[in-house]
């Protein structure tokens, strides 16, 4: 596997192959790779000519600062869970090459009403560095495939809102979220969780299947009110939010039952989780 920290070896390599015309298939993440990412990796090198991978822990979209200082670093470990799925490219930059000049300065691209409800609400600004990021990537990378994790539905939104603005012909694979054995959807921060709290954490997934299992026989606003109960009665659980909403506009559903994702977030102890169910 190649791996590239600076932009202009990176920018040569890459204008080397786009004039062989190989297709790019490319999957960003922030490292602590789970078997969530080598799933989008893996077919990423299955549709494409070649697969790259990003790791780069971007400061920008966290909105709490012990959130990124405690983000966990496993950068050889990554390196090795690359190799053994054939990644071709990983692009590892450091924050003072992705922003040189402080990533305060860099102009903002508004995504409107999808980046400010849910996640936007609660984490202001997330989705404002999520864009930063990702729109830099896609200029210097310009992939004709990108990969993402259907696990960040909103972050799904979000991207396919802001390729559709900047007019980039990439196309958008939102691949399914890989859960643990008990359900568990697979995510970084799940490393941060002592044993007791992993049993805890549960808890989002059981409250997504109630809901999709129910989900033609309540009403929505009755479903929610239930599904909250499943946070009740352990200090160690705070639910942050649920709701059941459309697919495509993120706006909550009182009635309708088409087109329907059950969204979640908690906090087990200090970790926030986040998950979601398509309900149809
Ligand atoms: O989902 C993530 O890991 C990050 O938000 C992303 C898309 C890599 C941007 O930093």
């Amino acid at each position: 596997m190649l791996i590239y920290k600076k932009a202009k070896d990176f920018i040569s390599y890459l204008h080397k192959n786009r004039s062989l015309s190989k297709s790019i298939g490319f999957v960003p993440t922030m490292g602590a790779l789970h078997a969530g990412h080598t799933s989008l990796i893996k077919k990423a090198k299955l549709e494409n000519d070649i697969s790259i991978c990003s790791i780069f822990i971007n400061p920008s979209q966290f909105n709490q600062k012990t959130d990124f200082e405690k983000y966990p670093i496993t950068t050889d470990k990554d390196i090795e869970i690359l190799c053994s799925v054939n990644c071709d490219v990983l692009y590892l930059p450091s924050v003072e090459d992705i922003y040189p000049n402080g990533w305060e300065s860099n102009s903002k691209i508004d995504i409107g009403y999808l980046a400010t409800k849910w996640e936007g609400k609660f984490r202001p600004g997330h989705f404002d560095g999520v864009v930063q990021i990702v729109n830099l990537f896609l200029e210097l990378i310009q992939p004709n495939k990108l990969y993402l994790g259907q696990k960040d539905f909103q972050q799904c939104a979000v991207i396919k809102k802001l390729i559709n603005i900047q007019k980039y012909p990439i196309v958008v694979d939102i691949c399914e979220t890989i859960r643990e054995a008990d359900g568990l959807a697979m995510s970084s921060r799940n490393a941060r969780l002592n044993s007791a709290d992993r049993q805890v954490a549960l808890c989002l997934y059981n409250t997504l299947c109630f809901i999709k299992n129910n989900f033609q026989v309540k009403s929505n606003e009755t479903l929610v009110e239930e599904a909250k109960t499943f946070f009740i009665g352990n200090n160690h659980v705070k639910l942050e939010y649920i709701c059941i909403v459309d697919r495509d506009s993120l706006e909550e559903l009182s009635s309708t039952k088409e087109n329907a994702v059950a969204l979640v977030v908690a906090w087990i102890g200090e970790v926030r989780l986040i998950d979601n169910m398509l309900l149809n």
